[in-house]
């Protein structure tokens, strides 16, 4: 760090490359990787280092491959981005694969306990007058616990998108033909609704008969009322679902709806993740989604291979956009991913959510994501967003991040991983 004091600084941000000028002026270029890969060849790391404050894990690859080391020709900067709401703490549905499904106490499930059962809006309006929020745009993520359960969501969804912000809202869908009306007009981006298979499987992962049907029949209420609605149907892939996902395509080709379909490996923490992360970082992790349901190592990754290629060639006349996450399809690579073991992936081996994201709880703790280990970094009612982001305690753990190279051994299978929803 000291070494950078006397160092200038080159500023990369939304794919430009910002620095003073001999005469002292600000200015850009726009860069595209061979520009800053010319750029980088010429450059004089002796006298100069890059600040990378978003797209980290490009650059940081980037950087990487061309041997210079991090604090040495580059540091990656906290740039906040994403803001991920809880506007309820409780949730309608039994999900066998969701820690908060199984009311198990472990995994995000913790998240729950002594909090408020919703976020009001005025906790939320309070959020919004930072200043950090004046100028700049941001992404919100309403997708914790069920937010359609809010008595007021329409309302709150509004009360972020007249303020110029994107919105974004993940559910289970239950309550999506009832609520459609109130926040088809509220100003959302999009929806995320989680379907996690054909009917038969989906009600039976999600705990009742009926919660598929409500959900298809939600989507088609809200497109009814607002045709250009863009929808993504998230299903986690399990080992109650693997073997039937190429039906589940043809059985939701069926409903006639213009959607995008994302097809997501489970998340998980396995004992052996949580035993050698427990061993070593002062971060506890408890062993999260496995259960007596939920055995992901009993996947035949023949079987689910088999179904992503079978899937990859299908033509869709309603699914406009069909995404594995991450992207595997061969036999090897899902036999890695689905192991007891958890050992880091290799081209999927570093989280950067502590760098541009934050998760808020209905009483208004921060954390930087729903399996952070409970590390509260602030509270809104307490402190501005900007001063929690910045703050000791989202310091102290980036650092800790960066120590380990950036995971954790319980993060291996963890969205922060995955960049995920
Ligand atoms: C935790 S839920 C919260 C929002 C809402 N209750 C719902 O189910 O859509 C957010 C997303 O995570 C998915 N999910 C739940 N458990 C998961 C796991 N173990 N791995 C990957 N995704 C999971 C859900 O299906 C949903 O799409
Ligand atoms: S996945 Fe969503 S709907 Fe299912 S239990 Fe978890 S929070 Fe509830
Ligand atoms: S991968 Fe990232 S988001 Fe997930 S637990 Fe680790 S640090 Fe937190």
């Amino acid at each position: 760090m000291i070494l950078m004091k006397n160092k200038k600084e080159y500023i990369l941000k939304n794919n430009e490359l910002y620095f003073f000028n001999q005469n002292n002026k600000k200015k850009s270029i726009l860069l595209n990787d061979n520009l800053l890969l010319g750029i980088l060849s010429n450059f004089d790391f002796d006298n100069s280092y890059i600040s990378i404050i978003d797209n980290h894990y490009k650059y940081y690859n980037l950087f990487n491959s061309l041997n210079l080391k991090e604090n040495d020709a580059f540091i990656i900067k906290p740039n906040l981005e994403l803001i991920r709401l809880y506007p309820t703490n409780f949730c309608n549905a039994f999900c066998s694969m969701c820690d908060i499904g199984k009311a198990s106490n472990f995994g995000i499930d913790r998240l729950r306990k002594s909090s408020e059962n919703e976020m009001s809006i005025e906790t939320l309006t309070n959020l919004l007058n930072s200043k950090i929020f004046k100028n700049k745009k941001f992404k919100f993520s309403l997708g914790m616990v069920e937010p359609l359960l809010h008595k007021n969501i329409g309302n709150y969804i509004e009360t972020i998108s007249k303020k110029g912000h994107s919105v974004a809202l993940i559910t289970n869908g239950i309550l999506l033909k009832q609520k459609a009306k109130e926040i088809s007009k509220s100003g959302l981006d999009y929806i995320m609704v989680s379907i996690d298979g054909t009917e038969k499987i989906h009600d039976q992962i999600r705990g009742y008969k009926g919660i598929y049907r409500k959900a298809i029949e939600g989507i088609k209420t809200i497109k009814g009322l607002s045709p250009d609605l863009r929808i993504i149907i998230n299903c986690a892939i399990s080992n109650i679902n693997y073997h039937n996902l190429y039906d589940f395509v043809l059985e939701l080709e069926k409903e006639k709806i213009y959607l995008e379909l994302q097809l997501q490996f489970l998340y998980f923490v396995s004992e052996n993740m949580a035993k050698n992360h427990n061993k070593i970082i002062d971060l506890n992790q408890s062993v999260s989604v496995i259960s007596d349901d939920i055995n992901v190592y009993n996947i035949n990754p023949i079987i689910l291979e088999n179904q992503i290629k079978k899937i990859k060639n299908l033509n869709t006349n309603y699914i406009n956009q069909i995404r594995i996450r991450p992207d595997y399809s061969n036999k090897k690579d899902i036999e890695n991913y689905f192991d007891e073991k958890g050992d880091i992936l290799k081209d999927k081996n570093k989280c950067f959510f502590p760098f541009n994201q934050v998760s808020i709880k209905t009483d208004g703790d921060v954390l930087f994501h729903s399996r952070c280990f409970d590390y509260i970094i602030g509270n809104i009612l307490h402190n501005d967003i900007e001063e929690i982001f910045l703050g000791e305690k989202a310091n102290i753990f980036r650092e800790k991040l960066k120590e380990f190279n950036y995971i954790f051994p319980a993060c291996t299978r963890c969205c922060g991983i995955m960049a995920g929803w």
